[in-house]
């Protein structure tokens, strides 16, 4: 298998007055095209860091990220915000949907901005729909449907552009274990359809049902295990 993504001897640091507090020390580690990696640790450990930086929503202070084979940890914001665009998609623990659109319009906002015509966002928008259960709830805005569902929208939303990688931080951090039971399967077959899936989660089920557990402590990464 090849390596979708490629992290090496990562190091952020963030200015405190005169300090500087290292949330990540030097992790390396790749996930080959198709995995589903699970990065588990204590909270303050640095794993919302560490997805920020592979997500191209922030720039470390050394070391290098590769997505796919191309350099992205030095990307000019306009780069990083095309690159995300049509090669990440990220999902956060709080859905952020935007209130005052619909579901639909929601999924179509990144489809629109990659330049797809009324007629094709609005089918590519239904087909998502559909891929995560929602079908019949295209008209609803965000206040009108569950956390679960909504967490499904922003999946939905996520996949719009066909990425390569989705890239998750506690996606499960607001549901109840019913709802989570639910986005723990939709993940699974996200993954058995072809996508490499990074996931952030103190969800044990969830970390479960991915097929590699990176651990993290304190900034570094203390153990890498296979699943099964
Ligand atoms: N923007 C920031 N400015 C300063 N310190 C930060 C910032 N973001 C995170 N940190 C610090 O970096 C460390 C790692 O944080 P984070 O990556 O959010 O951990 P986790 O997601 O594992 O809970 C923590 O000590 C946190 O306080
Ligand atoms: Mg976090």
């Amino acid at each position: 298998m090849s390596a979708m993504l490629e992290v090496r001897a990562l190091v952020r640091e963030y200015p405190m007055g005169d300090e500087r507090v290292a949330a990540l020390r030097g992790v390396t580690f790749d996930v080959d095209d198709g995995d589903y990696a699970a990065i588990v640790g204590p909270s303050g450990c640095g794993k919302s860091t560490l997805l920020n930086l592979l997500g191209v929503i922030d720039r470390p202070t050394s070391g290098t990220v590769a997505i796919g084979g191309e350099r992205v940890d030095q990307l000019s914001d306009g780069r990083a915000t095309e690159f995300r665009l049509r090669r990440i998609g990220f999902v956060f623990q709080r859905f952020y949907l935007m209130q005052a659109l619909s579901a639909r319009e929601n999924i179509e906002l990144p489809l629109a901005e990659a330049g797809l015509g009324k007629v094709a966002r609005r089918d590519r928008a239904r087909a998502l729909l559909d891929y995560v259960g929602l079908g019949a709830r295209e008209g609803h805005r965000p206040s009108q449907l569950s956390g679960g569902e909504q967490q499904r929208v922003a999946i939905a939303r996520a996949l719009a552009n066909s990425p390569k990688i989705v890239l998750a931080d506690e996606p499960t951090g607001e549901l109840d274990a019913r709802t989570g039971a639910e986005m723990i399967a939709l993940f699974e077959r996200l993954n058995a359809d072809g996508t490499t899936i990074v996931v952030v989660t103190h969800d044990e089920d969830l970390a479960r049902a991915a097929r590699r557990m990176i651990h993290m402590r304190d900034g570094v990464i203390v153990g890498d295990e296979r699943a099964r």
